[in-house]
């Protein structure tokens, strides 16, 4: 339908317009998190209450998006995606709402705009938090009662839409700054989703690399496996870019042919960042099953490092967080010799000197900017 700057799809989301729908159910069954997501907007299906998603950067609010669209009963309809961060602000109000000819200097004819464009169907509004104040007022406003004019002309357009907005900011704050509108705020916010990050839904890794090894597998004609060494890394890495940086992890792996091992080689260089061991590179001569092995374990022995720090040597609390049973945490800290710490007893745990994390690394790690 149209394709245009700010506008990253106004299609037909079942499809009709050649748009390949989105693997939808598998989407929501590869966790409980997400199946609980799925399971309320099935329950809305039937409604137009208004959706507001939130989630990190990556974890898959685009997604969602059109898939509520599609479960809904206005999936014949347009799905219209505006990105609000990417519109300049003084251009945002009359792409949202159209102008009329000759309502500025350049206006040569009249346009419509992205709620028009989502009559009978969804809008959905990326980037809600980025949106200006003065707009947010108009957006709420035209919330109301779904009636608005074009920039420069008088009369009242009325739409019929369902409206979606996202947002990976902290909105509670950007509210207590006052740099968003509670009115607003409220009425985006009847039914609120949480994404969570990929790293708290790990289960989910091992199944979304076999989709996305299938997908580029077919994309680019190639057979590539991934051995189950890689796969467990891949599980256990902190995905600070979520669902998007763990896609183009795949990827490289697909199209370079040596990009499992460069893969191996970076969570290696990654785990050492911060600690004050120097890790060898893989010597040219390791095969790369040896490669990874070795890899795996190192990160596996970062990992335990890492969290054991964080919660001060609490053998109990590190084996919750980790998922595994206290009695392979106890193996564990024994195999890889690791740090004196308390736990819960006060007992206290054997030592290595060599991984000096701060508590905080886990948690304050910088976050690749990955798009
Ligand atoms: N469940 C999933 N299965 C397969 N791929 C997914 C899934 N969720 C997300 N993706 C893919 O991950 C990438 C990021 O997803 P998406 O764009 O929806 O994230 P986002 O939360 O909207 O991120 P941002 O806040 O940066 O806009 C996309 O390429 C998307 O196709
Ligand atoms: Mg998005």
């Amino acid at each position: 339908m149209v394709a245009e700057e700010g506008i990253v799809k106004a299609d037909r989301a079942d499809g009709v317009n050649g748009v390949t729908p989105f693997d939808d159910v598998s989407i929501f069954e590869r966790s409980e998190a997400m199946r609980a997501i799925g399971t309320t907007i099935d329950s809305i299906a039937d409604t137009d209450a208004t959706v507001l998603l939130r989630g990190e950067s990556g974890v898959g609010k685009d997604v969602v998006a059109r898939a509520i669209h599609t479960r809904s009963s206005r999936r014949r309809g347009p799905l219209v995606r505006v990105n609000c961060a990417a519109i300049p602000s003084g251009l945002l109000e009359s792409e949202l709402f159209g102008y009329e000819k000759g309502a500025f200097t350049g206006a040569a004819k009249r346009k419509l705009g992205y709620f028009e464009y989502a009559n009978g169907g969804t809008i959905f509004l990326d980037e809600i938090g980025d949106m200006s104040h003065e707009l947010q007022a108009k957006l709420l406003h035209v919330l109301q009662d779904f009636r608005f004019t074009r920039v420069g002309g008088h009369a009242q357009i009325e739409v019929d839409a369902r409206v979606i907005a996202a947002t990976n900011r902290d909105l509670e704050a950007a509210l207590a700054r006052l740099e968003f509108r509670e009115d607003l705020y409220y009425r985006l916010n009847v039914v609120e989703l949480r994404i969570p990050p990929l790293r708290d839904r790990r289960e989910e890794i091992p199944g979304l690399v076999a989709w996305f090894l299938d997908r580029f597998n077919a994309q680019y004609g190639r057979q590539k496996r991934l051995s189950p060494e890689t796969v467990a890394l891949l599980t256990e890495r902190p995905w600070w870019g979520n669902i998007r940086e763990l896609e183009n992890a795949v990827r490289r792996m697909v199209v370079l042919a040596d990009g499992e091992q460069e893969h191996a080689a970076v969570v290696v260089a990654d785990g050492h960042r911060g600690c004050s061991t120097t890790a060898p590179l893989p010597p040219p001569s390791e095969g790369l099953r040896d490669i990874v092995r070795r890899a795996a374990r190192e990160a596996e022995r970062i990992a335990l490092a890492e969290v054991l720090a964080r919660v001060q040597g609490d053998r109990l609390e590190a084996s919750r967080i980790l998922r595994v049973s206290y009695k392979t945490m106890l193996n564990k800290i024994a195999e890889y010799g690791l740090t004196r710490g308390r736990d819960q007893s006060g007992a206290t745990v054997a030592e290595t000197p060599a991984v000096v994390v701060p508590p905080a690394a886990v948690a304050d790690r910088p976050r690749p900017d990955v798009k």
